[in-house]
C-alpha cells in the first residue's frame, strides 16, 4: 500500500484482537516515531506502550476501545500553539506508517482516562500528554458503541470541498485545475477531533495559506494533521516545498479562521 492509498484507507479503529504487538510491529513504529518530523516550530514527545492486560493494568478508555494493549501516546507544552500543530503533523506521519503495515489505530484527544497512561508515559518535563492512540490488529467489527460515535461524529462523511478550500478569494472555492488540488484533497480525508475538519486553505498565486476554524488546542492538532496529509502528498509525487509561518504575508482572513502556515512549491 503506498501512502496515498493508506491516507485513503485509514479509518479509525476501536475494536481490535486482543493480541499485543509483535516485536517487528513495536520496531517498526518506534523507528517510525524516531524518524517522524515537523517544519514547524514547535516540540512534542511520543512514546510507544505495552499494557498487560492480565495483571490490572488495563486503561480506562470508557468502553470507547476494546482488545487494545499497546497504545501511542503524544505529548507537548501547550503553552505554545504551534507544538499542538507540530505534535499533529509528526504524529500523522506514525499514523499512516501503522496503515501500511495494516494496523488499525484510533486519535483519542478525549474518551481515556489520562491518569492510566500518565503513569507509563515518559515524558520530558513540562510536556504533557494530549493524545493516546490505540494501535493493533483491527477485529473488522464494529460493537455499537463504535457505530454509535463513528453515526454521532458522521465520521464517514466529509465536508464539501466548496466549505474548505478556496482560490484568490474567500468565495471562489478551489477546482481541480489548481496545482494543490490533489494535495488539498489527502487533506480533506485526515481525521480530525469529532470529525470537526476544522482546516481551511486559501490558495494566492503559489503559495497556499492554512487557517484553523477554532484556536483550541484539539483544533491545532487537528490542523497539523491535515497538513501532514497535505505535505505526505506532495512528497509523494516529488515536489519539493517550503514551509513557514508569516501572518503578515497571508490573506485577511473571516474573523473565525486562525492563520496557522503557509506552503510554496519551489
Ligand atoms: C485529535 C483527535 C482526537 C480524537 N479524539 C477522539 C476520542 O477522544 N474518542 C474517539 O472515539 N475518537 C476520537 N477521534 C477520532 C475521530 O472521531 C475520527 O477521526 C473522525 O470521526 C473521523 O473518522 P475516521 O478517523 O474514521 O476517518 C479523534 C481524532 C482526532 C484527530
Amino acid at each position: 500500500m503506498d501512502i496515498l492509498e493508506a491516507m485513503e484507507a485509514r479509518r479509525s479503529v476501536r475494536t481490535f484482537d486482543g493480541k499485543p504487538l509483535g516485536v517487528e510491529a513495536t520496531e517498526a513504529i518506534n523507528a517510525s516515531m524516531a524518524c517522524a518530523t515537523s517544519p514547524f516550530d514547535g516540540e512534542w514527545a511520543m512514546d510507544l506502550q505495552r499494557f498487560d492486560m492480565r495483571a490490572d493494568l488495563k486503561p480506562g478508555t470508557y468502553g470507547v476501545i476494546k482488545g487494545a494493549s499497546t497504545f501511542m501516546l503524544l505529548g507537548f507544552d501547550d503553552g505554545n500553539p504551534m507544538n499542538a500543530v507540530a505534535a499533529g503533523f509528526a504524529m500523522e506521519q506514525v499514523v499512516i506508517a501503522c496503515t501500511q503495515m495494516g494496523l488499525g489505530t484510533c486519535w483519542m484527544g478525549g474518551t481515556y482516562k489520562s491518569s492510566d497512561f500518565e503513569r507509563v508515559a515518559h515524558f520530558p518535563e513540562k510536556m504533557d500528554l494530549h493524545i493516546v492512540i490505540p494501535v493493533g490488529i483491527s477485529t473488522g467489527e464494529q460493537r455499537f458503541l463504535e457505530r454509535f460515535t463513528r453515526f454521532v461524529a458522521n465520521s464517514k462523511n466529509r465536508k464539501p470541498v466548496n466549505k474548505l478550500f478556496f482560490v484568490g478569494q474567500w468565495d471562489s472555492p478551489l477546482t481541480d485545475s489548481n496545482q494543490y488540488y490533489e494535495s488539498l484533497m489527502m487533506m480533506r480525508l485526515a481525521p480530525s477531533s469529532t470529525n470537526s475538519q476544522p482546516w481551511r486553505s486559501i490558495v494566492k498565486g503559489d503559495i497556499v495559506h492554512f487557517y484553523s476554524k477554532g484556536a483550541e488546542t484539539v483544533h491545532m492538532v487537528d490542523v497539523g494533521i491535515g497538513m501532514s496529509h497535505f505535505d505526505m502528498t506532495e512528497r509523494y509525487r516529488d515536489y519539493v516545498g517550503r514551509w513557514f509561518s508569516d501572518k503578515s504575508k497571508a490573506p485577511e482572513a473571516p474573523a473565525s479562521l486562525t492563520y496557522i502556515a503557509s506552503y510554496q512549491r519551489q
